[in-house]
């Protein structure tokens, strides 16, 4: 899988501006357990190298990436240090040529058709879309989109727990990037936990799961019409299946099914691999039964 791939599946990327390279460890450490494993070291400070090879040298399961990256200079210093990524605020091709020289994967800032152009003639198709609600948020991007259908876009700018999700429905964002989890007052004052917090709050509104409905199963004539009245009263929510292999079937819902199935996975919640494989009538994706329950994963 690629990186830009590995970042979309992620959808969320802490963007990190940092004082002192002590606080690379916790950091990275309180991201980690709120299950956020994207991370942009930005080269607004001194200690950026520094924090950013540390948490590579520790975690290396972090995507890590240096942004705000200006210079040649920095490119070097940014490789050296074990990031994976670079991000620039805005379309220098100077910074671009040199990253595709270094064969490191680079997300150009663009704000406008000139600069998402310039990108294409790198054949780059993903570009960090800055400041974004300053330049007009979803309604922008959708815009952009029309004569750029192969763009895909990372939100950045003025993206925060309250809007990011609306980014996120949107097809050609691949994924959003923000400070609000990481901000420099939290990082400064040692709030880990906050940061943690912050964190596990955006990736569970991200996933949002929903059980949508919950089918059960029952050879017992008089408990029919009992469901029955459930399945009036809840809006089908609660349904009456006969089925010979299972109690029942717990259907869960989630905004965007292929994140979810890289979270779970992550949980050691694997899907059931023939029930990955898409077909014209599959509906979702089946787990392995819990308690006698089939899980079973729908996008909504
Ligand atoms: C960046 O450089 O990507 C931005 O500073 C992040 O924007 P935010 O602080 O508004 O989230």
């Amino acid at each position: 899988m690629t990186i830009l791939e590995q970042l979309s599946l992620a959808g969320i990327i802490p963007v990190v501006k940092i004082e002192k390279v002590e606080q690379a460890l916790p950091l990275a450490e309180a991201l980690l357990q709120a299950d956020l494993n994207a991370i942009e070291i930005t080269f607004r400070t001194t200690a950026a190298a520094d924090v950013i090879r540390t948490i590579s040298q520790h975690h290396p399961e972090m995507l890590i990436g240096a942004g705000t990256v200006l210079t040649r200079q920095q490119v070097d210093l940014a490789i050296e240090a074990g990031a994976q990524f670079i991000v620039t605020p805005g379309f220098n091709p100077d910074t671009v040529a040199y990253c595709i020289e270094k064969k490191i994967p680079i997300i150009p800032g663009c704000s406008s058709p000139t600069d998402i152009e310039a990108a294409l003639s790198f054949d780059l198709t993903t570009v960090k879309f800055f400041p974004a609600e300053q330049l007009g948020g979803i309604a922008t991007i959708k815009a952009l989109s029309g004569p750029y259908s192969q763009v895909r876009f990372i939100a950045t700018g003025g993206i925060n727990v309250s809007n990011f999700k609306d980014y996120l429905s949107v097809s050609k964002v691949a994924a959003i990037a923000g400070s609000w989890m990481v901000a420099p007052e939290l990082l400064n004052n040692g709030q880990y936990d906050l940061i943690s917090d912050l964190s596990k709050q955006a990736v569970q509104a991200m996933l949002d799961f929903k059980i949508e409905s919950i089918s059960l199963n029952t050879q017992d004539p008089s408990e029919h019409n009992v469901i029955k009245e459930w399945t009036t009263c809840l809006n089908n929510q609660i349904t009456h299946q006969e089925s010979k292999k299972s109690r029942g079937i717990i259907t869960i819902s989630t905004p965007d099914i292929k994140r979810a199935l890289h979270f779970l996975q992550r949980h050691q919640l694997k899907a059931k691999p023939d029930s990955l494989q898409p077909t014209s009538h599959s509906t979702g994706v089946d787990f392995n039964a819990i308690a006698g329950y089939e899980i079973k994963l729908t996008q909504r």
